[in-house]
């Protein structure tokens, strides 16, 4: 548990020291689950953003794209339920002043307590889920006061009452506009638009890459959970009586995109059903990751039929329904929903390593797939002197609009290896005095250090075919 929470603090102190991700707004102190991506930071999320948005527009011809508003109709959350359902449980604790989600309070508490008692945890935690399903709250005030829980920092019982919470950000001073909490309803709305627009024929999917809002009053773990992240969803408009073929389809192959990147196969816990469904969903599934504090949801896959376009039919009173080999029916829709900080967090976590070397030192490491890498090549002089570095500049200047490079010479060359090693750089490419004789340059590989010399010509090329999305896009499409 420590040993976790170390690797977590050095992780997000790896992020911030080396440009990745800031506490927003920290000259003032922070503001609570709100961070901002640096330099390196939005190159990588801007990569991860890529390799989804082709995959899902390139990979299948029948995915077309969309980015639409954040700001919406009123209207549109009281059809999408938002406004009614999309509640989170919570209670205070009057001392601290605290405010938890109580079915969290419990299962940590059950976690800890009854580690060594399987039977004793899994009867409270099926009360609480039958509570939970049952939304009895008293039955979940009992169940904590039964248990004696106390406020896991200050160490008092003196607790509220349950209550529910609207999860939605309301603008102050404009009636009903809400800032969305999911990037679908965007999809949902335009469903006529683009059907007409780029004459869509059923089964088809819309994909979209965009900010959502949540008040999470849980918010912790860095950019696991916060107020304000991305989504990458995708709705795929279905005929009624293929539900189940389309739903397992989703599912099977969100989950071989997972394992493309490489994570390593072990990290992910595959497909587990949901307990909890939410209010649009009639089946739901999420794909787990092993986060450094644990498995934890990356992914959604869920079935909502026809929950979306029925009450937006009904509530704008225009028809959204398909006339098709004279039938006329409302499709539904499976729903891929990936979250991509938690994605980027996954694919940071995993590829951040500590490694011992040889000659008795150690190396920060961030083995990043090298197509999502933030810089793709760093070009060196060895020294600042004897024409290298123009060299090396005109190398630099020769490339630099195919590829995003950095050329460096502030340092010595080692301490220049271990700041490309810290934020992912594949290749390290060294002009040396051989160079002047021979047009040749050392290139060194980021996993195992290796050198080799490698013609001047050959740069260019070796880091398209080796950063480039080329090869894992080819590579995916033989498998979805
Ligand atoms: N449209 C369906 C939907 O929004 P969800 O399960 O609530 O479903 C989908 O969210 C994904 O969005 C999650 O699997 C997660 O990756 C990401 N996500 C949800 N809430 C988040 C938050 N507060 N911070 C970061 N990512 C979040």
């Amino acid at each position: 548990m420590k040993k976790c929470s170390y690797f977590f603090d050095f992780l997000i102190s790896h992020a911030k020291v080396y440009g990745f991700i800031f506490p927003s707004s920290e000259i003032y102190g922070g503001l609570n689950a709100i961070y901002d991506y640096g330099p390196h930071g939005v190159e990588l999320k801007n990569n991860i953003k890529e390799f989804w948005w082709k995959s899902m527009t390139l990979l299948h011809e029948n995915i077309v794209g969309i980015d639409s508003s954040i700001l919406m109709h009123p209207d549109i959350w009281n059809a999408s339920g938002h406004i009614d359902q999309f509640n989170e449980l919570l209670i205070d604790n009057k001392d601290s002043k605290k405010r938890y989600r109580p079915e969290i309070l419990i299962q940590e508490y059950v976690e800890k307590k009854f580690f060594n008692d399987p039977k004793k945890k899994e009867k409270i935690l099926s009360r609480l889920s039958k509570s939970l399903k049952k939304k009895d709250l008293v039955d979940i005030k009992i169940l904590i006061d039964e248990l004696d829980i106390c406020d896991p920092v200050y160490k008092t019982k003196n607790w509220t009452k349950i209550r529910r919470f609207n999860m939605m950000f309301k603008i102050k001073n404009e009636k009903n506009l809400y800032l969305r909490p999911e990037t679908a309803q965007g999809i949902f709305s335009n469903f006529h638009n683009i059907i007409k627009s780029n004459r869509m024929k059923i089964p088809f999917g819309i994909a979209q890459i965009g900010k959502s809002f949540r008040n999470e009053i849980f918010a912790r773990k860095f950019i696991f959970r916060m107020r304000e992240f991305e989504q990458m969803e995708m709705q795929f408009f279905l005929f009624p009586e293929e539900e189940i073929k389309w739903y397992e389809y989703w599912k099977n192959i969100r989950l071989k995109w997972h394992l493309e990147l490489n994570l390593g196969n072990k990290k992910y816990y595959k497909l587990c059903d949901h307990n909890h469904l939410a209010h649009y969903a009639s089946a739901g599934s999420d794909i787990q990751f092993h986060f450094p504090f644990g498995f934890q949801e990356i992914e959604g896959i869920h079935s909502r039929r026809d929950f979306d376009l029925k009450n937006h039919e009904f509530f704008s009173k225009k028809k959204l329904r398909i006339f098709e080999s004279k039938k006329n029916y409302l499709p539904y829709v499976i729903e891929t929903s990936l979250g991509l900080d938690r994605l980027f967090l996954a694919i940071f976590s995993s590829s951040l390593k500590k490694e011992e070397l040889k000659n008795g030192k150690s190396r920060i490491v961030l083995k990043l797939p090298y197509y999502l890498s933030p810089i793709k090549a760093a070009i060196f002089p060895l020294v600042k002197k004897d024409g290298l570095p123009e060299i090396a500049k005109r190398i630099f200047n020769d490339i630099r609009i195919h590829n995003r490079l950095v050329y460096d010479q502030k340092e010595s060359i080692g301490k220049l290896y271990r700041r490309q090693d810290a934020i992912g750089t594949p290749f390290c490419f060294t002009v040396d005095y051989d160079t002047i004789k021979t047009n040749t340059v050392t290139m060194r590989n980021r996993d195992d250090m290796k050198q080799k010399r490698i013609h001047i010509k050959e740069i260019s090329k070796i880091i398209e075919q080796e950063t480039g999305l080329k090869k894992v896009l080819e590579k995916l499409s033989k498998i979805i």
